[in-house]
């Protein structure tokens, strides 16, 4: 029988509901909280109890991305693998992979200079976006008016951490006050929701954005698809957003939520993934 091992270090709904849907199957499986891992890089000792396949849920982004390399290095596969997850954790190579299939994404430029910045606001006119290339729930995100607006944002962005002196500069998508978040798991894409938020202009749930069922069309179905083959394959949240009937993919989520689309749909995406999982372990 094959073993499972769910790697998380916050326990949240999800990797509650992951357990649970484990002990339900009746499978081999364990679960391994990274916050008590101490590892030796130079020496072949694996973590205890660790399964044939990894299921990585963490929420801290360097934490669950290293953790990949190093279990992946032990030659066991994990679920989603590190350069899957490198590029969706990161809005700047997610850009360029869309841009490299051809995948419909908002036009974007990346500077590393203030005034080069202010640039590209120029070349793609105000309003516009100013994002951090790793980061989620929609942290400053940063909806910018005019020049004014964009210099006291580059200029508070100069004194944090260099990760946050790439300005990644995205055009602003006129869009109804809502996005579609795609569920992928492995070639099936079982449910999508809109996210709707009347209240503040970023969708994300974690800032207040109201779930509905959203039909996943031959369209969604067929672009979300594309887009996770295009970073390797996986479990995925693929988000795109409507303009004039078309949609356009502004992100692939490699450690997805679902605590807010399971009770607004029915939908058992933590099943799905646990079952997808086991099934690639078989491979
Ligand atoms: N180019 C854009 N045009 C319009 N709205 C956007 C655009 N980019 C992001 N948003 C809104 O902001 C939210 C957060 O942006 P996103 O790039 O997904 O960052 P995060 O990784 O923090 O979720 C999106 O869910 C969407 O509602
Ligand atoms: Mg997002």
């Amino acid at each position: 029988m094959v073993k499972l091992s769910i790697l998380y270090d916050h326990m949240r709904w999800e990797e509650k509901a992951l357990y649970e849907a484990c002990r339900k199957r009746n499978i081999e499986f364990s679960m391994i909280n990274a916050k008590n891992l101490s590892l030796e890089l130079t020496s072949d000792d694996k973590p205890e109890n660790i399964g044939d396949i990894v299921l990585q849920r963490c929420v801290e982004y360097f934490c669950g991305l290293y953790l990949t390399a190093i279990i992946e290095n032990y030659g066991i596969r994990v679920i989603n693998s590190f350069k899957t997850l490198e590029i969706c954790g990161n809005k700047l190579l997610n850009t360029l992979i869309f841009k490299k299939h051809n995948i419909p994404t908002p036009r974007t430029f990346v500077a590393f200079d203030i005034d080069s910045a202010l640039e590209a606001f120029e070349k793609i006119g105000y309003p516009a976006i100013l994002k951090p290339i790793i980061g989620s729930w929609g942290r400053l995100v940063s909806l910018i008016n005019d020049r004014t607006s964009a210099i006291v944002a580059l200029e508070h962005r100069e004194m944090m951490f260099p990760l946050y002196h790439v300005y990644y500069i995205q055009e602003m998508i006129k869009r109804p006050p809502r996005d579609i978040r795609v569920f992928v798991i492995g070639d099936n894409v079982p449910v999508a929701i809109y996210r709707i938020n009347e209240n503040d202009w970023r969708t994300n749930t974690a800032r207040g954005g109201r779930v509905e069922r959203c039909p996943v069309t031959s369209e969604i179905r067929e672009l979300a698809l594309r887009a996770a083959e295009a970073v390797g394959g996986g479990v995925f949240g693929v988000d795109m957003m409507e303009r004039d009937g078309e949609y356009i993919v502004h992100e692939i989520n490699g450690t997805v939520e679902f605590k807010n689309t399971v009770p607004a749909t029915g939908v058992d995406i933590p099943g799905m993934i646990i079952d997808y999982a086991i099934k690639e372990a078989k491979k």
